[in-house]
C-alpha cells in the first residue's frame, strides 16, 4: 500500500504564504535564515533535530550542511534542536506550524511522538517529511535518509574484516530500541557476520537514546558477563563506540580488540587513526542536507520529488517514497577521502598527537 499524497495544495499555499524575512538567530539552539535575501522559494522550511547527545553529528554536521543546502536554494528555514525530548519537539512542531511553515522535516525521538507531529501538521496543511530516521506508523510524504541496512553491512564486513579468520567472541552494542536505524543497523550486520561460524555473539544490548554514559556502563556489564574474553565490539556509532574504548582502554586492550563504529565524528575518526577503532560510517551530511532541501523544495512548489525508491514501514507494510544514499566504509586507509569531502576538516582531526597520524595517512 502506497501512502497517499494528501497535500498537493502545499505549494499553493506556500505561494499565498507573506515572506517575512528573518536574520540570523544566535541562539546556538535554533538558526533562521531568510535564504538568501529574501528566498527564491515561497514557503518556509522548518527541520527539528533530535538532541545533542547521541551523535555530535546533528549540530555539528547536518545543521550547517542544512543551513548551506536552505541558503543556496534560496528558501526561508527554521532549524531548531529538541534536546532530547519529545514533548520539546512536539512544541517546536506547534509554533513552526503556528508560524507558517510550509514543510515540516523532523528527526524523530520516537516512532509515536514523531506520528503524532505529522498527524498534527497534515491537518493543518503542513508537508512532513522524515529526515535520517523513518517514522514508524507516521505519515511523512517522504524519507530522507541513508540506506540504513547497508550501514550495519558495512560495520559488520568492517569487523570481520579487522577480526580476520580466527574464532571470535564478539559483542554488539545497539543503537536506540525507539529508533527504526537501530532496528536496521543491527539486522545489517548480524546478517554479514551471523553466517561467519567462527564468530559467536557473546552480548548484545540495545543502548536506550544512544546514550554514551549509559553505553559504558552497558559495555562493562557485557564484557564481566563474558569474562573479558571479548574479540570484537560491534558499536552501532562512534559514540557507542568510544564508550566501549573507553572501557577496553581500562582492561588494557584498547587497540587489540577491534571496534566499529558510524558517523565519522572527529572523535570517530582520530580512533581509528590511532588503531584503538576498526572502522566507522561515513554518512555526507552535505549529501543528506541536500537531499532534504531538494525534496521540501518540490513540495513547497506542489510537484513530485525525485526518489531512489521506496521504504517499507513495518509497522503496517506501507511504502514511503524514500532518497536513500550510500554510505562510505572507512578504515585508517581512506580517513582522507573524509577529509577531502569536506566530511571533517585536517584542522580539527590533526590536533595533538595525532598530527603525525594523519601525516602518516596522508592528510595534510
Ligand atoms: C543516525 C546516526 C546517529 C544516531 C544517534 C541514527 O538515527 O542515523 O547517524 O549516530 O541516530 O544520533
Amino acid at each position: 500500500m502506497k501512502r497517499k499524497h494528501s497535500l498537493v495544495l502545499v505549494g499553493m499555499l506556500g505561494v499565498a504564504m507573506s515572506l517575512t524575512a528573518c536574520g540570523d538567530d544566535s541562539d546556538s539552539g535554533s538558526s533562521e535564515g531568510s535564504g538568501g535575501g529574501g528566498g527564491d522559494t515561497a514557503g518556509k522550511i522548518g527541520v527539528i533535530l533530535p538532541d545533542t547527545e547521541s551523535s555530535v553529528r546533528w549540530e555539528s554536521a547536518d545543521r550547517p550542511a542544512l543551513e548551506s543546502a536552505f541558503e543556496e536554494a534560496g528558501v526561508e528555514y527554521d532549524i531548531q534542536n529538541a534536546e532530547g525530548d519529545a514533548d520539546r519537539m512536539t512544541q517546536i512542531a506547534d509554533t513552526m506550524i503556528g508560524n507558517g511553515v510550509t514543510v515540516l522535516a523532523i528527526v524523530n525521538l520516537d516512532s509515536e511522538s514523531g506520528a503524532a507531529i505529522q498527524e498534527k501538521a497534515a491537518s493543518q496543511g503542513v508537508a512532513t517529511i522524515d529526515y535520517d530516521r523513518l517514522t514508524l506508523g507516521g505519515s511523512a510524504e517522504y524519507y530522507v535518509s541513508f540506506d540504513n541496512t547497508v550501514v550495519g553491512e558495512l560495520q559488520g564486513q568492517g569487523l570481520a574484516d579487522c577480526l580476520g579468520d580466527k574464532d571470535a567472541n564478539i559483542v554488539y552494542l545497539n543503537g536506540s530500541p525507539t529508533d527504526n536505524n537501530a532496528t536496521l543497523f543491527a539486522e545489517g550486520a548480524h546478517s554479514v557476520l551471523d553466517s561467519m561460524t567462527n564468530y559467536k555473539v557473546v552480548g548484545e544490548q540495545a543502548v536506550p537514546d544512544w546514550d554514551n554514559e549509559e553505553a559504558a556502563t552497558i559495555f562493562q556489564q557485557l564484557y564481566t558477563a563474558a569474562d573479558g574474553k571479548v574479540d570484537g565490539v560491534l558499536a552501532a556509532n562512534d559514540g557507542l563506540g568510544g564508550a566501549a574504548i573507553g572501557i577496553l582502554e581500562g582492561a588494557g586492550q584498547a587497540g587489540t580488540v577491534p571496534v566499529t563504529g558510524q558517523d565519522a565524528t572527529v572523535e570517530g575518526l582520530q580512533n581509528v587513526l590511532a588503531g584503538t577503532q576498526c572502522m566507522t560510517v561515513y554518512k555526507s551530511a552535505t549529501q543528506e542536507a541536500g537531499a532534504l532541501a531538494e525534496t521540501a523544495i518540490a513540495l513547497v512548489n506542489g510537484e513530485d520529488a525525485e526518489t531512489t525508491g521506496t521504504t517499507v514501514d513495518s509497522s503496517d507494510d506501507s511504502e514511503v517514497p524514500s532518497i536513500l544514499l550510500e554510505p562510505q566504509s572507512i578504515t585508517k586507509d581512506n580517513v582522507k577521502d573524509v577529509i577531502d569531502d569536506g566530511g571533517q576538516a585536517a584542522a580539527d582531526v590533526c590536533t595533538g598527537d595525532f598530527a603525525a597520524m594523519c601525516e602518516e595517512a596522508g592528510i595534510s
